[in-house]
């Protein structure tokens, strides 16, 4: 009895976990306890995807808690006889399409009680997004493992919430593509839309022109039997596969295997560089039409869902302005330059995507007067693209804002909204945006540091596509989505645990545990350099070369950089914070000790961490002359106008990023100083 007495008798005391944010979620009194006799009962609809989903979310639940939960002589999870002794009752209406669909539905109720859990859904997929829900929940405190009562009515705000993987500057291969599927289903996105074609690779197996992925991918690609293996795994999480092949421009792969279908002469060679290039398919032959429509028509029969997107963006059109025939025939045919051509292009491709079923989905650059009804424009280039698209009719997809591979602040992806508070969109252009997709583009991306690239801020673009609109507390975005990120890497990513090991290999073999931690503490301050500037830092990059130097080591959103920022901020304001004043020294200090030791250290750790020398620098300087600064000002004293301007000086050269990493912190320091009298 006095054990049951220290039992809370609430639990939603603390703030939600859940992200995405679920639509409603009002807390309740109670918890309903989970134990080893946690039992499930299914009412209504039941089959194997949300049998295999209910698997999947028990051992996942087993794994969290070490509780083993009730198993039947076959070794499946018990089930309850009667709902009234269950832990939780699922009553699904119906199985949704077994196929997902744009239209399919989602939502889904969770009312959870000391006494049980009852989620309910009209489709099997709504009841899987409900099961996210009910993991996230779930939570330990002293007195053991629960789901706080709670009552939770949750449908999507937006029907296409996406993540693009590219795998084709860098190959993706198939236990990637799962992980992050498990990924995508734990923060309730639904499309996968992988990029298949590009300069640098031809991804997919082509039965009918197998020339295309036996010239054009060093062997990296996806066999059929493989990419319906993916589409039976996506399906089974509710989740879309949608495929971009990228014509008629990033087609050098294409050309490399079919010199005579290109706008040049050619001879081609697989792209190992990045940027925009020449190669482009030639509108006016028509013997691409008959190698698009004999292998659109088999890619339409190996990918069920309704849309296939055939990319469209950055054809620079200067092979179809050097071809005298090519631009004789946008003459003959009255379609003005290249974009009219381009637009012609378009609606062949329209033609043969419609015989075979399907949607047409491209980048912005499709949109022109001549585009055919009926297709999806997806906005990357600007703000404006997303007006432009809807005010002519198209429906869109937001991508714009939330290129995840230009290693952004999670913050930034998060208020970026498809339909912003304030919205200039008319009602009718509102209904038209179909949502967004979190784009991976892998030119410095490898199989092992591309979760770290994905998650965890896809999942802040996730809420952002699921939860309604005015939900957008940024610092509560972050408390959860360092829960989540947790949740993710138990899920099997590997956006946090694939760092020590890299920066083992970084330190070299005469690492000591404290050059390993203190190499850690510095990967952990430094961020990539942001948008397109690591192609600038790393001239001569390839597609060969290793991803495995400091930048690799580096991610977006240095928690301890903005530990540093709210710290600093608190202790600049008036009355100033002494305890963030102190947590401020102590940082600086620490960060300073660091920088030493590892300079110290460097001639005994491997050769490429050499490029680390010019940051440590730089960090013990700043950190060294900004430790200096807030010991002065917790005095009250003024700094001299010599350390004022070495403290600048230090801070700027701080700001300087090198090795195609940066310090956010530099711009948080020089807070300390002002601005440049
Ligand atoms: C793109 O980023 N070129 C669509």
């Amino acid at each position: 009895l006095l054990a049951g007495c220290l039992v809370p008798a609430f639990a939603m005391n603390q703030p939600s976990p859940v992200m995405p944010a679920p639509a409603a979620l009002k807390p309740a009194a109670g918890r309903l306890a989970v134990s080893p006799a946690f039992t499930v009962a299914l009412r209504g609809h039941a089959d194997a995807r949300l049998r295999d989903g209910l698997a999947r979310a028990l051992r996942r639940a087993e794994e969290r808690t070490g509780i083993t939960f009730g198993r039947d002589a076959r070794g499946a999870y018990a089930m309850a006889a009667e709902p009234a002794g269950a832990s939780l009752v699922i009553e699904c209406s119906g199985p949704g399409p077994e196929i997902p669909d744009p239209s399919q539905d989602e939502s889904y109720t969770l009312e959870v009680t000391p006494a049980q859990a009852g989620l309910r859904a009209p489709t099997v997929i709504g009841a899987l997004r409900g099961l996210e829900t009910l993991l996230q929940l779930l939570q330990a405190d002293a007195a053991g493992w629960f789901v706080p009562a709670v009552s939770v009515q949750d449908q999507p705000r937006f029907p296409w919430r996406g993540l693009m993987i590219d795998v084709c500057r860098h190959w993706q291969p198939m236990e990637v593509i799962k992980r992050n599927l498990d990924g995508m289903a734990l923060v309730k996105l639904n499309v996968l839309h992988l990029h298949l074609t590009e300069d640098q690779g031809f991804r997919i197996e082509s039965k009918k022109y197998p020339r295309l992925h036996e010239l054009g991918s060093d062997g990296h690609y996806f066999t059929q039997d493989e990419m319906r293996e993916i589409i039976a795994y996506a399906a089974q999480r509710g989740i879309r596969v949608v495929p971009e092949f990228d014509i008629p421009g990033h087609a050098t792969s294409w050309v490399t295997a079919f010199p005579e279908l290109g706008s040049a002469p050619g001879p081609y060679v697989i792209e190992r560089k990045w940027g925009v290039f020449d190669p482009v398919l030639d509108p006016t032959n028509e013997q691409v039409y008959t190698l698009l429509d004999g292998f659109l028509g088999e890619m339409a029969a190996l990918f069920p869902d309704p849309y296939l997107h055939i990319g469209g963006d950055e054809n620079n059109g200067k092979h179809w302005s050097a071809n005298a025939r090519i631009q004789a025939f946008i003459r003959e045919k009255n379609l003005k330059d290249n974009a009219g051509l381009h637009a012609y292009f378009n609606n062949r491709v329209h033609a043969i995507l419609a015989k075979y079923g399907k949607k047409l989905i491209g980048w912005d650059e499709i949109l022109h007067p001549d585009l055919p009804v009926g297709s999806v424009v997806h906005s990357w280039r600007g703000p404006e693209g997303i007006a432009d698209a809807t005010q002519r009719g198209f429906a869109t997809v937001l991508s714009n804002g939330y290129y995840i591979d230009l290693m952004q602040p999670a913050e930034q992806h998060y208020l970026n909204d498809p339909i912003p508070p304030g919205t200039k969109l008319t009602p009718a252009q509102q209904k038209l945006v179909l949502g967004g997709e979190a784009t991976m583009w892998a030119e410095w991306v490898s199989p092992e540091t591309i979760d770290s690239r994905i998650w965890p801020r896809t999942a802040a673009i996730a809420e952002r596509l699921w939860s309604p609109q005015d939900v957008r507390d940024v610092p509560d975005m972050y408390r959860r989505l360092e829960r989540v990120s947790q949740r993710l890497e138990e899920a099997g990513l590997r956006q946090k645990s694939y760092l020590d090991p890299a920066l083992r290999r970084l330190a070299g073999d005469q690492a000591t545990a404290d050059d390993l931690r203190a190499l850690r503490q510095f990967a952990d301050l430094v961020e990539p350099v942001k948008g397109y500037k690591r192609g600038g830092q790393q001239r001569g990059a390839t597609q060969f070369m290793p991803l495995t130097g400091l930048v690799d080591c580096a991610r977006a959103d240095s928690a301890p950089s903005r530990q540093l920022a709210a710290d600093l901020k608190l202790f600049l304001s008036a009355p100033p914070d002494a305890s963030a004043a102190q947590r401020v020294a102590a940082q600086l200090s620490d960060w300073h000790a660091t920088a030493v030791h590892l300079l110290e250290r460097l001639p005994a750790l491997s050769p490429q961490l050499a490029e680390a020398k010019p940051l440590l620098e730089a960090l013990a300087a700043a950190a060294e002359a900004g430790a200096n600064l807030v010991t002065l000002r917790r005095k009250g004293q003024e700094p001299t106008a010599a350390d004022t301007a070495a403290a600048r000086a230090a801070f700027a050269r701080l700001g300087e990023a090198h090795a195609a990493v940066e310090f956010p912190a530099a711009h948080t320091l020089a807070s300390l100083v002002g601005p440049q009298p």
